[in-house]
């Protein structure tokens, strides 16, 4: 693309970055819709001098990765209240030096098991405590969800089913419940630890419907004996691309070309289901 003196410029601000994906996600979009915008990673370690940058180099908007997601919130001149509620923003739309913040993360892993289950009057097990969970837990109670945490910490998964005022199951008793889906937010089975997963495949018998939101590998174990005992399956990858989606429409006036920042994404890491 050619860069010229009206080229606005987006990014993504985190620590580190070189991996991110969202580069080519963003840029093929930008390309793709004609519009003058580029898409650069930004490694920052001191978030207050990025935000005061931002804002004074006139930056279109960001995507804030770890470990700035919580920290930016006090630097913000306004906040989406989702993103109030969950915490942690991972969105900046900047217009006329003000910033605001937003919360994509819970849209992408909602949309992304809208693929596979239907949500209205479900049930989700969530599996996981951490800042994951927390994004997804609001994000699900958002869509009048109703959510059960399972945490390997009960004290954990017992605070944030606080938060959300929804009910914490012990590990060892999630064979009794009965629910429409289960989303696993652990790092249970991430590379290089592909061998593990976080719940034996005779649990999964009763769920019809499994979404995992690692991305690498494409296909974890949980995700594969999902697939084995018959369960709709979705992974990390569109979490990742539904939260870009959303970015996109938030600092453009047009929809996302979905396709075009699906293929930027799934060619990266060599899987294209
Ligand atoms: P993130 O911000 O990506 O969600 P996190 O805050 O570190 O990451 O949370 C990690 C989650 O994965 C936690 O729920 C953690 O369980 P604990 O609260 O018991 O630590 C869970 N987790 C990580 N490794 C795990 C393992 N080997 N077995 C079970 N759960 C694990």
């Amino acid at each position: 693309m050619d860069v010229d003196g009206k080229t606005r410029l987006y990014g993504i601000v985190g620590k580190p970055v070189s991996h991110s994906l969202s580069p080519a996600m963003h840029n093929a979009a930008f390309q793709h819709c004609g519009l003058n915008k580029i898409y650069l990673a930004f490694d920052v370690e001191d978030i207050t001098g990025a935000m005061a940058g931002l804002r004074s180099l006139g930056i279109g908007g960001v995507s804030v990765t770890m470990p700035h997601k919580q920290a930016v919130i006090p630097l913000l001149d306004g906040i989406d209240p989702v993103a109030q509620r969950i915490g942690a923003v991972n969105t900046l739309l900047i217009r006329d030096g003000a910033i605001r913040g937003y919360n994509t993360d819970w849209i992408g892993a909602v949309q992304a098991l809208e693929m596979i289950a239907d949500l209205s009057a479900a049930t989700v097990l969530l599996l996981g405590a951490g800042g994951s969970a927390r994004a997804i837990g609001f994000g699900l109670k958002e869509k009048g969800v109703q959510v059960i945490v399972a945490n390997r910490t009960l004290a954990k998964g017992q605070a944030l089913a606080g938060e959300l005022d929804c009910e914490c199951c012990p590990l060892a008793e999630i064979d009794h419940l009965n629910v429409d889906a289960l989303v696993n937010t652990t790092s249970v089975g991430m590379a290089p630890n592909t061998a593990a997963t976080p719940i034996s495949q005779t649990l999964l018998e009763n769920i019809p419907a499994v979404m995992d939101i690692i991305y690498v590998p494409s296909e974890t174990r949980l995700l594969r004996e999902a697939k084995e005992v018959g369960c709709k399956t979705v992974n990390g990858m569109y979490m990742l691309l539904y939260q870009g989606v959303a970015q996109f429409e938030l600092w453009n006036d047009c929809d996302a070309p979905v396709e075009v920042m699906r293929e930027a994404l799934f060619s990266r890491l060599g899987s294209s289901s």
